[in-house]
């Protein structure tokens, strides 16, 4: 299917999308041109403007074993390398989680909560599971933390989110810390505990498509036989790290809102709502550490 001698950047773009396009890759050009993009750089505006230009033999070697992993079903931000996530482009690979869009909204929910404090400052955020560093970053670019502390149990996604933070420009002091929850933050309290844990049944998971089953870290998505493992260990733990009147964030399945709900009743939380996602499903568990109406 695919040629590696020398071609112009047109043929080889036609030809790459014919390949991903016969590999049932519904917006082939696209990808392909996006593929290009992140092997010889540029932007994908105007890659085809140069279009009869001649392709340097190794990096167009490099751009159809990129195409060769598309048509296999990779995701296509594995294979480009690169993820969008709110206002920030970030490096992403096997080791982490894709960002999903619903993940946006939770980082919503807490720039919300904060600009409904009355201080300038926000205090310290908390970022559990944090993965790509998806969410700690957008809240040190966008929000008016202090400090943002980011943890995950996984050495090689803490090495990622901390590659990620050099791309992104933030006044924020940035945390990154390798450990199962809140391990290693014990003792210290926070302003703000977000997360978006892993909560997939191991059923779900093992049913889960190909795209995501296959290439995807199980450890970010599956969370034991009932998918709560991980919401009910940060809902039994969280209150011990908040400072009053301090949010609990969490995203969460659709399907186990009323579960969640629950949980967080027999973890002691009295003041908590779920919020939905832009789509009204009920994604997001909101939770206060104090008496009183959830206002945010
Ligand atoms: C659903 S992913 C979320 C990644 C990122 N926050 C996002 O929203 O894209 C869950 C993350 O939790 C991490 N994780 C799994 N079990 C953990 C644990 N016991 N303690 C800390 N992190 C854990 C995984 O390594 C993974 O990076």
């Amino acid at each position: 299917m695919l040629e590696t001698e020398t071609l112009t950047t047109a043929a080889a773009l036609n030809q790459a999308t014919r390949g991903l396009a016969g590999a049932g890759i519904e917006r082939a050009r696209s990808e392909a041109t996006g593929i290009w993009a992140s092997v010889m750089g540029g932007e994908t505006t105007t890659i085809w403007l140069a279009g009869d230009k001649p392709v340097d033999p190794d990096a167009l070697a490099e751009f159809w074993r990129k195409i060769a992993r598309r048509a296999s079903g990779e995701p296509l931000a594995y294979v480009a390398g690169t993820a969008a996530f709110r206002l920030l482009e970030l490096k992403v690979g096997p080791e982490v989680l894709i960002p999903r869009p619903e993940t946006e909204g939770l980082v919503d929910m807490v720039l919300k909560w904060g600009t409904h404090r009355e201080t300038e400052d926000w205090g310290c955020a908390l970022d559990l599971c944090t993965g790509s560093g998806c969410v700690a970053l957008s809240l040190a670019a966008e929000g008016r933390f202090s400090v943002v502390t980011a943890t995950d149990s996984s050495h090689q996604a803490i090495a990622l989110a901390m590659q990620n933070e050099r791309m992104v420009a933030h006044d924020t002091r940035l945390r990154f810390l390798v450990g199962n929850l809140f391990e290693p933050v014990a003792g210290e309290r926070f302003d703000a505990i977000v997360s978006n844990p892993p909560y997939l049944t191991v059923e779900e998971f093992a049913k889960s498509d190909p795209s995501v089953r296959c290439f995807e870290p199980r450890m970010a998505l599956a969370s034991g036989e009932d998918g709560l493992e991980h919401t009910s260990a940060i809902l039994a733990g969280a209150r011990r790290y908040l400072r009053q009147d301090g949010l609990l964030a969490l995203e969460i399945d659709s399907r186990r809102s009323e579960a969640v709900l629950e949980a967080a009743g027999e973890a002691g939380w009295s003041d908590v709502c779920i919020e939905a996602d832009i789509f009204g499903r009920p994604r997001y568990l909101l939770a206060k550490h104090h008496n009183g109406s959830f206002d945010a």
